[in-house]
Formats: structure tokens, C-alpha cells, sequence
């Protein structure tokens, strides 16, 4: 089932909100993600760090917002790329493979992935073989 044209509107607000806090000294390319889990919505950005490997992605940062939260299910995710230019790539833009599968822990193989300026994808279509304990 497609989600409310509202619910993403508001998914796509808090993520387009939470990339201006993104912390990119390295990069300067900002990211802001904006998760549904249980009714409510918990937005994330990206935060480098000098080492480069601790960086963590917007994604993770908005999904373990829900988690410490308590929510445990997410149903959707939107994320947004404001400093990819218009003419560069889709894949300047899409979710990279860490965060697919923390995706896949707390989604189901439908859950609608929302990449602004791109289109909605299913996870499944994203990650077809996650890793399963
Ligand atoms: N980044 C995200 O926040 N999400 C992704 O899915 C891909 C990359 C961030 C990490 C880093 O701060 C910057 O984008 C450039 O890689």
C-alpha cells in the first residue's frame, strides 16, 4: 500500500529540516533522512568524523533515533541530498549499502524507500539478499 500523500510531505519536511544540520566538514555534501516508525517520525543527518571511517550516515542516524526511542518496526524512510547537484547521477543520492541493511533489521522487504528527486523504491528492490542471523 502507497503511503499518504501527507505522511510523505511531513517525511520529506523533517528530512529536508534535519540535512541544515548535518556535520560535513570533510565532504560538505549534506545529508538529512526522516523515518516513520510507529506513527511518528524521527529525522537524522550525517556526522563525519576527522577519522572518515566513524562517519556515520544520515539513514543510520534517523533509524537509531526510532530505535532508542523504542520503536522497533519502521515504515518508511525518505531521504534527501541537497548539495547533489540537479544534473549528477541518481546514485549520488542513494542510500549507501550500511544503511540498506540497518534498513532491512528494522523493515520489511516492502518497506518504501523515498529518495527525493528520484523516485520510491522498496527495499527489496534495493537490497535483495540482506544478511540474516
Ligand atoms: N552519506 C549519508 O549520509 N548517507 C548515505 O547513504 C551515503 C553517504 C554521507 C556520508 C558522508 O558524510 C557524506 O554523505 C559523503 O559520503
Amino acid at each position: 500500500m502507497s503511503l499518504a500523500t501527507t505522511v510523505q510531505e511531513e517525511l520529506l519536511e523533517a528530512a529536508r529540516a534535519a540535512a541544515y544540520g548535518a556535520y560535513c566538514p570533510y565532504s560538505h555534501f549534506r545529508v538529512g533522512a526522516a523515518v516513520l516508525a510507529e506513527g511518528r517520525i524521527f529525522a537524522g543527518c550525517n556526522i563525519e568524523n576527522a577519522s572518515f571511517g566513524l562517519t556515520v550516515c544520515a539513514e543510520r542516524v534517523a533509524i537509531f533515533q526510532a530505535v532508542a526511542a523504542g520503536c522497533r518496526r519502521i515504515e518508511a524512510v525518505f531521504v534527501t541530498c541537497p548539495d547533489a547537484p540537479s544534473g549528477s547521477p541518481d546514485s549520488h543520492r542513494m542510500p549507501c549499502g550500511a544503511c540498506r541493511q540497518v534498513m532491512a533489521e528494522f523493515g520489511s522487504r516492502e518497506l518504501p524507500v523515498i529518495v527525493d528527486r528520484i523516485r520510491e523504491f522498496r527495499l527489496h528492490e534495493l537490497l535483495p539478499a540482506p544478511f540474516e542471523l
